[in-house]
């Protein structure tokens, strides 16, 4: 109920996100067409039926979206940029789908999630599928260094998940350091997503360089807002669970900067709950409470606008096209988003 009420009257505009998805509202429609085709198995229904559950349940396509604006901000006319957004969104969701059985998430997309309803055998298994659907997709596309950009981005975002294990219910875990798995689990992506849009249209060097640190520090802003979200969002919203980072006892930063800024009474109760592990009633209500009175969701999305103002800065070097600054736009609703 403290959730609904401390929602502001009105969501927030999320035109920034609308205007970049205007400029290739038909490549979205034919992403959605081929994503179709990639997530169903002849040998095996089930694969489809989970994959589809996932897939289909919409989602953002903030990544794909990437893909498709920086192949047109860099003038490329072809098709093939459609094959590489929807190799991005495939590996998301192989990585969602593994994310959730790590995180025991019940809820993504608004939906079940997966685990939950076919195991996590299944969930992990199908993820692989989508993951290689997804490389099946890199090949067609026939450029060795766009397999490379995407490949590395791919071992990045496991290495990342493994770091997460050992720094997750760490409340010592410096800046740097929690920065470091942000970068690796979800700001690789981002950068993998815009580098090879603009690598497929045979950019320099430095305009893919550009736009690959446009989208590592667009990613780490999305990544400080999302841990915002955890604590500040709606269900209704985001289509996930609030609080279930606290839930699973995740120290992500609003946690790190409550606890850092705490008095002594507040300090033990996070010691208490994120590295101990040991959970009373109300804990969550004080949790999200804590959060929110001590600043630290709203430093959270303090140091996630220092990271879209970043990624703003990377592409000013690019030539000026509406693409470049519907993205720019892009960046600023990363961090100012509700869902
Ligand atoms: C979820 O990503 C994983 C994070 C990096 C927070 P999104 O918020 O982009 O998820 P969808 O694709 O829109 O569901
Ligand atoms: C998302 O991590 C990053 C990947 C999926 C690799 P999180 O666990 O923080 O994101 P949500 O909250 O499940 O979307
Ligand atoms: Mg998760
Ligand atoms: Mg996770």
């Amino acid at each position: 109920v403290m959730q609904e009420l401390l929602q502001p009257e009105t969501r927030p505009s999320e035109s920034a996100y609308d205007t970049l998805g205007h400029l290739v509202t038909d490549d979205l429609s034919a992403l959605d067409a081929l994503l179709d085709t990639r997530l169903t198995s002849a040998q095996e229904p089930l694969i489809g039926e989970v994959a589809r559950h996932l897939v289909n349940a919409g989602g953002k396509r903030i990544r794909p979206l990437l893909t498709l604006a920086t192949a047109r901000a860099t003038g490329y006319r072809g098709e093939r940029h459609l094959n590489l957004a929807a190799a991005v969104e495939l590996l998301h969701s192989a990585t969602l789908l593994h994310d959730d059985v790590v995180d025991t998430s019940p809820l993504r997309r608004g939906q079940t999630t997966a685990h939950v309803i076919w195991g996590n055998k299944t969930s992990i298994l199908v993820g692989d599928f989508l993951f290689s659907r997804s490389f099946e997709l890199m090949v067609e596309c026939g450029s060795l260094p766009i397999l490379e950009t995407l490949a590395k981005a791919a071992a990045t975002i496991a290495e990342g998940e493994v770091m997460q294990l050992s720094t997750a219910h760490d409340l010592e875990v410096d800046d740097e350091r929690y920065l470091a798995v942000l970068r690796a689990k979800t700001a690789a992506m981002f950068g993998a997503a815009a580098a090879v849009g603009a690598q497929i249209a045979d950019c320099r060097r430095e305009v893919v360089a550009a736009f690959h640190s446009f989208g590592m520090a667009l990613g780490i802003a999305f990544q400080l807002a999302d841990d915002a979200l955890d604590y500040d969002g709606t269900e209704r919203d985001t289509g996930k669970g609030v609080g279930d980072d606290f839930n699973e006892g995740k120290a992500t930063m609003p946690a790190l900067l409550a606890y850092r800024s705490g008095d002594p009474e507040a300090q033990s109760f996070w010691k208490r709950t994120i590295m101990e592990s040991e959970r009373r009633e109300g804990d969550l209500a004080h949790a999200l409470r804590l959060a929110r009175q001590s600043g630290a969701t709203l430093a959270t999305r303090q140091m996630a606008t220092e990271h879209a103002e970043e990624a703003k800065a990377a592409i000013l070097s690019v030539p000026p096209t509406p693409f470049r600054d519907a993205l720019s736009e892009l960046a600023d609703y990363a961090v100012r988003r509700r869902s």
